[in-house]
């Protein structure tokens, strides 16, 4: 399949893997990009820019595809060394950035100098509408469904990705409830160019994360996320669980009242705990609604030549047959 979103990154599927803090390691990002789709590494799970650059090294030995690595601009106080992160990103010879969080126009001119595409994540047409103003290549629209941060305007998909293709000129792919070859027809109807998941590529034989996580999504429906850290402002779609559960009283009993230290148990360090160790209740963690919708844990190979099939099939049949 031949999209704007194929050519830019020179990849053979309109598929992305987004960056997830704890699962995006190079095994991941190297299996979608085996696959034919665009795999990233996070950025920010690597604690420092070094420990980024041997990462980015690491993928390269598995793939001779292209990959990408995830920057989150993050609301703290006390930014991470993103200069660093940067170089490393240069000089590992990265050619594709996906931006996400606060605005990346600062960071533009340099790896936009180094040859490398910029794609930023948005959960409005405003933000996806500014990001096309500074220059970014092309833009990651991550509807109300999404795993993570959904943003405070709780616009979903079928909504979203239509408003976006009247206003963007620049291509963009459909983030958030994307799981298999009718999300990537579907999203390609709506004016989208490729699809961008997350949560789905989590219960996958490469994700390296431990068995416990991939069980958990294929347990869960669609009615098994909850919306915390609304009140902050910095609103997150999670799995429920026993941790999810004792923020939201918090956040009942607190109100408006509610901060950050308040909450810090359920949130601060808990990735790799859940991630890596598989101790699923020990806090809160980014899960999408899409999770209704995965009930297997097939290699990145299957599940990209699947999702490809069914998209064919779906435009060559099903809709053919409608219309021919
Ligand atoms: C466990 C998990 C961790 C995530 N971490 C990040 C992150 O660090 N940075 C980021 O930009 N997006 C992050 N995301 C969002 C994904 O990149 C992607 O936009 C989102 O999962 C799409 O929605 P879906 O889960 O319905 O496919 C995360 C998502 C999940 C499920």
């Amino acid at each position: 399949m031949k999209t704007r979103i194929t050519e830019l990154f020179g990849i053979q599927h309109p598929i992305i893997q987004g960056g997830m803090h704890y699962v995006g390691f190079a095994e991941l990002a190297a299996a979608v990009s085996n696959a034919g789709g665009l795999g990233i590494i996070t950025g920010l799970t690597q604690r420092t820019p070094e420990l980024l650059a041997k990462e980015i090294a690491r993928c390269r030995e598995m793939t001779d595809k292209p990959f990408g690595v995830n920057l989150t601009f993050l609301p703290v106080l006390t930014a991470p060394d993103y200069p660093g992160y940067i170089k490393a990103i240069i000089d590992g010879g990265v050619k594709v950035v996906e931006t996400a969080g606060n605005n990346p126009q600062k960071w533009l001119p340099a790896l936009h100098a180094a040859g490398i595409k910029v794609i930023h994540k948005c959960t409005s047409v405003r933000h996806s509408l500014k990001a096309e103003a500074i220059g970014c290549d092309a833009v990651s629209v991550d509807g109300f469904e999404c795993g993570g941060h959904p943003g405070e305007d709780d616009v979903p998909n079928f909504i979203l990705l239509p408003r976006a293709a009247d206003e963007l000129k620049i291509p963009f792919v459909a983030s958030g409830g994307m799981a298999d070859g009718r999300s990537l027809v579907a999203a390609l109807a709506l004016g989208a160019e490729g699809i961008n998941m997350g949560t789905r590529f989590i219960a996958t034989v490469e994700a390296p994360v431990h068995a416990n996580v991939k069980q958990a999504i294929i347990a869960a429906s669609e009615l098994d996320t909850r919306l915390v850290l609304r009140p902050l402002r910095n609103t997150e779609r999670v799995l429920m669980n026993s941790a999810t559960a004792r923020l939201m009283e918090k956040e009942k009993a607190l109100g408006s009242a509610i901060t950050f230290e308040d909450i810090i148990e359920q949130v601060a360090g808990v990735y790799p705990k859940i991630m890596i160790d598989g101790d699923m209740e020990c806090g809160v963690w980014s899960c999408g609604m899409v999770a209704g919708l995965i009930h297997d844990v097939p290699t990145c190979q299957a599940l990209i030549d699947r999702i490809m099939q069914d998209a064919h099939h779906i435009i060559r049949q099903r809709l053919e047959g409608f219309v021919g």
